[in-house]
């Protein structure tokens, strides 16, 4: 364990059994949080679950599509009939699409957007209710640097949802300020996850050349971002989009 800095505290992390949101799932348990893992990957969730109690933290797998309505409502039932309360939610899960443009079919626009982006709508739909009958929360948005840049590599049904997920953060940071819940999101640079692995080898040697520190994210990069805005260092802070990227962003030569 690292600290107890979020004990009490239940968060959920979508997309846990794989990449990013594990090193999340990961890095809020160890800081004390009770961790709900959910995904729609059973087995690497499980496996996700384990490494967290070996670890010594508190964790639990809770099956999930985010692309459906009735099962993203009964996944959030479940964690809070089985914690009495919900303080985090942290949206992780997605899916990438290397299709450009001109070859985009609207089934394919449309699966993309209904994960990416409707999916981080239903989950915080979801989230809210049990968010006020805990006094509050606190949403992580994982948005991409194709949302701030307008980046082709992955697609424009990706680059148009990561940018949605922005406005939609910043949107829920002005809504719910009353209600104690505070929004933000991050931005990732590249890293080597599933998600990466069908990408032309060419645009993620473009990016990483436009990298100043020089190498691409790691699941520990990001989830150092997630707990400073989870945690209560961070209570001043909603509606920010946090570059987590090694510089990128500001590369302008
Ligand atoms: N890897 C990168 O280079 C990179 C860069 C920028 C942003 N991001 C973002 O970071 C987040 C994590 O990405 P990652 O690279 O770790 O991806 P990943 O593919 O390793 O993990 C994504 C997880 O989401 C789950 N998932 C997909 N569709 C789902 C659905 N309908 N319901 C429930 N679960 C579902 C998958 O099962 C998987 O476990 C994503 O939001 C991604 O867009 C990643």
């Amino acid at each position: 364990m690292k600290s107890q800095r979020l004990k009490g505290d239940v968060a959920v992390v979508t997309g846990a059994a794989s990449g990013l949101d594990r090193g999340i799932a990961l890095e809020l348990a160890l800081n004390g949080a009770t961790v709900a893992c959910m995904d729609m990957d059973d087995a690497n969730n499980a496996e996700t679950v384990k490494m967290i109690t070996d670890a010594g933290g508190n964790a639990f797998a809770v099956h999930v599509n985010i692309g459906d309505t009735a099962s993203v409502d009964a996944a959030f039932k479940e964690v809070f009939d089985k914690t009495g309360r919900l303080d985090i939610l942290v949206n992780g899960a997605a899916v990438s699409r290397y299709t450009q443009l001109p070859e985009c079919t609207d089934e394919e626009w449309n699966f993309v957007i209904n994960i990416n982006l409707s999916g981080v709508f239903r989950c915080i739909r979801a989230a809210h209710p049990y968010f006020i009958k805990s006094g509050g929360g606190r949403i992580v948005n994982i948005s991409s640097t194709s949302g701030r840049s307008g980046g082709t590599w992955s697609g424009a049904h990706y680059t148009a949802a990561k940018a949605g997920v922005i406005g939609l953060t910043k949107y829920c940071a002005n809504y719910f300020c009353k209600q104690n819940i505070r929004a933000n999101a991050i931005c990732p640079g590249p890293a080597d996850t599933p998600l990466t692995a069908t990408a032309d080898p060419k645009s993620i040697e473009k990016m990483l050349a436009a990298i100043p520190m020089g190498r691409k994210a790691t699941p520990e990069d990001i989830a150092g971002a997630v707990m400073f805005l989870v945690s209560e260092e961070s209570n001043y802070v909603t509606g920010i989009t946090v570059d987590v990227t090694g510089g990128r962003y500001m590369y302008n030569n």
